[in-house]
């Protein structure tokens, strides 16, 4: 692991995260949002490790502004961004209340004491069913519920999920939690605490380099090995690169599974979500908070 990489990538999302509260507001256009969003991430010397998740209400994750998305920003708005030097990445995300609304206000206080107390204890050598123990407890002493089926995940360079998830529940696993880098994120809700998958998102990953036959499928391959590697990436930096026919190009790459285009994931009961998220380095019994 290169530490110094880690950290710098940290800083970078920190920085972004703290930008990116002041500039929000009601009926602002999540295409304009994702963009400062994004363009902060470059300007500050950092690379994109996902496309920026805007997901409003009972969309838990996993929703990114098309290139020509008109949705304007209301409700219980999560904020999920991610950065990476030289491939060492920072996953962070916030919750806003754009209604000003009670529920809101005391989901968004539930996912962001679970993290704090997830934090608190997570140490090399903790089990990870703990971490899960605690967050779900923070939560459930809101009268809100975990969502199970979302975990917090290893990382390594290049790969936003690799190895352990951290649970989100005590799902009584007696995994040790080793040395590494790892995203926590708990999501609250008070609906029934799990998510189902809703419509594509234009969220992608590569999964595979075989060869596609179609020219600008295979001018569109070879640009996503080189440039995102095995990172996400979205639809809206496709035609940005290469023009709107480019959509024609990712439905063939996906058809012929060059890629995993990954679902919206919405509550099963539609109700409302937040989340909180930081990136620890558990490193020699030291544990640092990349993300704050
Ligand atoms: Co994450």
């Amino acid at each position: 692991m290169n530490k110094e990489k880690i950290l710098e990538a940290g800083k970078i999302a920190s920085q972004v995260k703290e930008y990116t509260r002041t500039f929000i507001k009601k009926d602002m256009p999540l295409l304009e949002i994702a963009e400062k969003i994004e363009d902060k991430i470059k300007k500050l010397g950092g690379e994109f490790a996902f496309p920026t998740n805007l997901s409003i209400n009972d969309i838990a994750a996993h929703y990114t502004p098309s290139y020509d998305d008109k949705t304007l920003a209301h409700g219980l708005l999560k904020v999920d961004l991610g950065v990476h030097v030289n491939g060492w990445i920072a996953d962070t995300a916030f919750s806003l209340d754009l209604e000003n609304d009670e529920e809101n206000k005391k989901l968004i206080e539930a996912s962001e004491k679970a993290l704090e107390n997830a934090i608190k204890i997570s140490k090399q050598g903790i089990t990870l069913n703990k971490i899960g123990k605690t967050i779900q407890e923070t939560i459930e002493s809101y009268g809100a519920s975990p969502i199970v089926n979302l975990s917090g995940h290893e990382m390594k360079k290049y790969e936003l999920h690799a190895g352990v998830t951290v649970p989100n529940f005590n799902n009584k696993k007696e995994i040790i939690l080793e040395k590494g880098l790892y995203a926590i994120e708990p999501f609250a809700t008070f609906g029934n605490g799990k998510v189902h998958d809703g419509k594509p998102s234009g969220i992608y990953m590569l999964i595979d380099e075989k060869n596609v036959r179609s020219p600008i499928a295979r001018e569109i391959l070879n640009y996503i090995i080189e440039k995102y590697k095995t990172l996400p990436f979205c639809s809206r930096w496709i035609v940005k690169k290469f023009g709107t026919k480019a959509l024609f190009g990712l439905n063939q790459l996906e058809e012929n599974q060059n890629l995993h285009h990954f679902p919206q994931l919405v509550e099963t009961s539609h109700s409302k979500v937040s989340q909180a998220e930081n990136t620890i380095l558990i490193k020699d019994n030291e544990v640092v908070v990349t993300t704050e």
